[in-house]
């Protein structure tokens, strides 16, 4: 009996604690309500769930002992109540998918809007009769995102497994086209970056563009892709977390569960204070204290940048080792020169053949056989079969991050997060656009036209 109040105090002291940090409540009041509903109008299917991220932890559990190829055994893994402890925790922070939560202290509230995120988040209902989203009073998120990218933000909608590329998972917290990374260091996106994503789509992939939304609904979801974006990396940290407290040998006091958040002990309110210091480091990229990431500018094209000369020096660049483009996009541009490249959503979930160490296989630092470590039990919790990933066939001039001679010149300097194309930074300003001015000529040369080309009337052919 005892403990069991003890256990109430304890909890009620959290709230509290959650409540100083800017957590508006446990979530207890908003499953009330959602069940006084659901007794009015009939409904009897459970409340959304964000899903746990098993993989990763499947993966922090693989990479600290690489010498057990296949799965380690139970006794060496997070237990259901880490688990379920990492859970609590996150939800106490950001809510559910039908009611999101901003942790406070941290710089968030200032940055994402609650109102924006109700609306963006929770099932879809209209405010009246309008049959376009404008009377979309929530769940814009659920009805134009989430069949592809998953309600938890995790790439894993329904239509994920039939799409290449497959949808982002936005829980790593890695974003590819912006304008904002510069000097070989990737930052964050800004919410420009993000708008113009949903402006233009990303070509010759399935994410399609979100024109037809309005600006207030676009900019509703993106605080809502941030949102998802920063919850899934700090579970991320939980998780890392969970796992040193778990694989520490020595007892600590009063933890024998190692529990990350002791909810039912005096020690709660230092646990939690544990738990934010993990969220700034998470929180700070993104939020840049309040300005959010900026936008490198990028000067004008020289004059003359696309002349025959330019294009030339492009060429002759592209193959030498300051640029190194060959390397990977092949001595013809067709992507051919590495065919064993992975991106990193991927890479998480590569292995080593047994008996290798991480990184000393054949493949560098992909070391070992992917098929390997991607087995039934990774398919059970939802991860996809891993793919390669080709570097662009040049000649195709589909450009995924648009194909403004801009945004060539960023993708060569910025390069592409989360994938192999690295950002070059020994390029000078005049190189760089060389290099855009070879890229552009490569579809236009004769020999990218397919052999089977239709041959039109009156074209070409005289009888
Ligand atoms: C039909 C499937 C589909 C739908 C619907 C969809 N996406 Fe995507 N989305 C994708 C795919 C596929 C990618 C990955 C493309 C790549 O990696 O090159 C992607 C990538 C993204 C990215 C990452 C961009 C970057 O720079 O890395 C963002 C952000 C995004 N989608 C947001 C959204 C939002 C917001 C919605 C709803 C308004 C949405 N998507 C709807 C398929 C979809
Ligand atoms: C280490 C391998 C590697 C090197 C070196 C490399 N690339 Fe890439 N590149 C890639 C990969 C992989 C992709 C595809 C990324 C994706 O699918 O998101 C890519 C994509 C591209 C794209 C398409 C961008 C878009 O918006 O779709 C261009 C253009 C490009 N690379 C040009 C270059 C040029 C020019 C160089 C030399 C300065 C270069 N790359 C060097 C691997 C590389």
């Amino acid at each position: 009996m005892n403990s069991v109040s003890n256990k109430a105090i304890a909890k009620m002291k959290l709230r509290q604690s959650i409540k100083v940090m800017g957590v508006s409540a446990w979530g207890a009041s908003a499953s009330l309500l959602l069940a006084c509903l659901c007794m009015l109008t009939g409904c009897n299917s459970k409340p959304a769930a964000f899903q746990v991220n098993e993989a990763y932890i499947r993966a922090v559990e693989y990479k600290a002992d690489v010498t057990k190829p296949q799965m380690r055994d139970a006794s060496t893994r997070l237990s259901t109540a880490q688990i379920k402890n990492v859970s609590e925790v996150l939800e106490g922070l950001f809510g559910t998918p039908d009611k999101p939560n901003l942790p406070g202290g941290v710089g968030l509230e200032s940055f994402l809007s609650m109102r924006k995120l109700s609306v963006a988040a929770g099932p879809v209902i209209y405010t009246g009769d309008d049959q376009n989203s404008n009377g979309l009073e929530s769940g814009l998120y659920r009805r134009h995102c989430a069949h592809c990218h998953g309600v938890t933000g995790d790439g894993h909608g329904p239509t994920a497994q039939f799409l290449n590329p497959y949808p982002r998972d936005y829980r790593k917290g890695q974003f590819k086209f912006k304008l904002t990374d510069a000097d070989g260091a990737f930052k964050k996106p800004s919410k420009k970056d993000l708008n113009h994503v949903l402006m233009e789509g990303i070509p010759g992939t399935s994410m399609p563009s979100f024109r037809v939304l309005t600006e207030p609904e676009r900019s509703s979801i993106i605080d809502y892709v941030v949102y998802l974006a920063i919850r899934g990396q700090t579970e991320r940290a939980l998780i890392d977390a969970a796992y040193l407290l778990a694989s520490d040998n020595s007892e600590i006091p009063d933890n024998p569960n190692k529990l990350l958040v002791r909810f039912d002990s005096d020690e709660a309110s230092n646990d939690l204070d544990y738990v934010r210091e993990l969220l700034t480091p998470v929180v700070l990229p993104w939020t840049n204290n309040g300005t959010g990431s900026v936008q490198r500018t990028i000067e004008e094209a020289p004059a003359g940048w696309n002349s025959a000369e330019s294009v030339e020096r492009g060429r002759q660049l592209f193959f030498q080792s300051k640029a190194n483009c060959f390397s990977c996009h092949g001595q013809t541009g067709v992507g051919d020169g590495q065919t064993n490249l992975f991106d990193n959503w991927t890479v998480e979930h590569l292995g080593n053949k047994p008996g290798d160490a991480a990184g000393s296989g054949p493949d560098g630092e992909i070391a070992g056989i992917p098929e390997y470590f991607y087995h039934n039990e990774l398919a059970q919790i939802g991860v996809v079969p891993p793919r390669n990933l080709k570097p662009r066939n040049l000649r195709l001039g589909n450009y995924r991050g648009g194909r403004r001679p801009i945004d060539i010149y960023q993708r060569i300097t910025g390069g592409i997060e989360g994938t192999p194309m690295p950002g070059n930074t020994k390029l000078t300003q005049e190189e760089g656009w060389s290099l855009v001015a070879y890229v552009m000529s490569l579809p236009y040369e004769a020999v990218s036209r397919p052999k089977t080309a239709p041959v039109f009337q009156g074209v070409g052919t005289s009888k």
